[in-house]
């Protein structure tokens, strides 16, 4: 059976639910806006068009619930509560329509956890549509399927990701934070301890920044930049879902909890943009005159302290080469950037069957310029492995299967000229569906 989506009921309209709703009415499909109250509803319906907003039917789940089965796409996107959604699907399947499809987009509970206890039509019928926000801007839309889900379902969501939405559509798998997260979080948990030794060392956060930027191909907002974006307590909450669910010896593990300058910031509500004038990492001052004054909280002193520039004399501007550099500002790249990489190629196929699924999460989700795998074609992975060799450490499992194939990159142009990439079973599989 084939199925298709051309409505979407939207259960939840904070952030994402508000954004998912915009976002399929501008590519012209009713949809349904529920949440607990009509204020919520009504304000959730302010991130909709003016012009969108006829396609749109607005309700509550008290008053409403049945409407779903007007509806071929359920997607619930209501506080990230494991039992709050699981009451909330128990409610929602009764009238869900024969050949409809339904979706959480939880940003890291797993799908076997939500499926539990659920009919064998949720369990068949459902998956794990995780857009990113802000749901208009950016390209990144994860599908995860669960155990049962079957592949009509997968290949609709897809599709109407896709085409109608123009995301960029990347499968991952039911794993903790999925693909962008898992990665992403890992680059920014770590980054927090592993730039400390340079911190007490006198190197300075703009520093650090600003070698986590452009020289490895990452945006302006470097490290702590990023963090301030995404707020210390969103990243607390990050933090704790992956002490309880990453894998035993996942070197994630030793970077879950804050260090104690940071956790001291989370306590005191310094989260970052949001906190306004307690600030994050840094804040804007306003002073008396009407200027405004950049300001840095300095990690070692706990202090605020007048924004410096950083300082990259000298660091080689091609791209990725800073992570070969000798100097401090090298081994911090190569510590915290390049320990990411390492990351990332122990990950396949655990958290997504290829090396494709992994760099479009990355670049998509978290803007880099290139994703991982590609970014180790770009710098050479032979000195990569050179560089890991020479720790005394062993290799992540791609660059092994790289090593065991005797290629020396990720992707080749193929025969044909099509573009492949190396499988984790060391073969070269095209990259054209993609
Ligand atoms: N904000 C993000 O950056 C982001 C990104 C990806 C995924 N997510 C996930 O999307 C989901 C929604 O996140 P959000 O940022 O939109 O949150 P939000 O706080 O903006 O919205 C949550 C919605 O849930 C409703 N809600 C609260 N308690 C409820 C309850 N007991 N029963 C039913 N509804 C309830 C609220 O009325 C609100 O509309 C979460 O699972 C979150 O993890 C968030």
């Amino acid at each position: 059976m084939s199925r298709q989506i051309e409505s979407v009921a939207v259960l939840g309209c904070g952030t994402m639910g508000s954004g998912i709703a915009a976002a399929s009415a501008a590519a012209g499909c009713r949809v349904l806006m529920l949440d607990m109250s009509a204020e919520a509803v009504e304000h959730g319906l302010q991130a909709v068009a003016e012009a969108d907003r006829h396609l749109v039917v607005a309700g509550t789940f008290d008053a409403d619930l049945a409407k779903v089965s007007e509806y071929d796409w359920i997607c619930e996107a209501i506080v990230e509560d494991l039992a709050t959604k699981q009451q909330l699907f128990a409610r929602v399947e009764p009238h869900r329509k024969e050949g409809s499809v339904i979706s959480s987009n939880t940003s890291g509970i797993p799908l076997r956890d939500i499926a539990a206890g659920m009919p064998d039509r949720f369990r068949s019928d459902v998956a794990i549509t995780h857009f990113f926000n802000p749901v208009q801007v950016m390209k990144l839309f994860e599908l995860v399927p669960g155990e049962q889900t079957t592949p009509d379902v997968i290949e609709a969501f897809a599709s109407f990701g896709a085409e109608q939405l123009g995301k960029g559509v990347v499968h991952a798998k039911d794993t903790v934070n999925f693909i962008g997260n898992r990665i992403g979080c890992y680059f920014m948990l770590s980054g927090l301890h592993l730039a400390k030794p340079f911190l007490a060392d006198g190197m300075t956060q703009e520093t650090v920044n600003a070698v986590l930027g452009r020289p490895v191909g990452l945006p302006p907002t470097g490290l702590y930049g990023l963090i301030d974006l995404i707020g210390l307590d969103v990243m607390d909450l990050v933090g704790k879902n992956l002490a309880v669910n990453l894998p035993e010896g996942d070197t994630g593990r030793r970077f879950t909890a804050f260090p104690d300058a940071e956790q001291r910031m989370l306590e005191r509500g310094q989260l970052g943009r949001k906190s306004r004038s307690l600030g994050g990492f840094g804040r804007v001052q306003k002073l008396d005159d009407g200027t405004k004054k950049s300001e840095t909280f300095d990690l070692v002193s706990e202090q605020w302290r007048d924004s410096v520039e950083p300082d990259l004399d000298g660091v080689p501007t091609e791209l990725g080469s800073v992570l070969f550099d000798d100097s401090a500002r090298g081994q911090l790249a190569w510590q915290i950037f390049g320990g990411t990489l390492r990351y990332a190629a122990g990950l396949v196929p655990e958290i997504a069957d290829d090396v494709v699924n992994i760099d479009n999460a990355i670049r998509w989700g978290f803007n880099w310029a290139l994703g991982p795998f590609e970014m180790i074609d770009a710098i050479g992975a032979d000195r990569m492995i050179a560089k890991i060799r020479a720790e005394g450490a062993e290799l992540p499992a791609m660059l092994q299967v790289l090593v065991d194939a005797g290629s020396s990159t990720f992707y080749r142009d193929g025969a044909t000229g099509a573009r492949e990439y190396l499988g984790s079973d060391g073969d070269w599989h095209p990259a054209t569906a993609y």
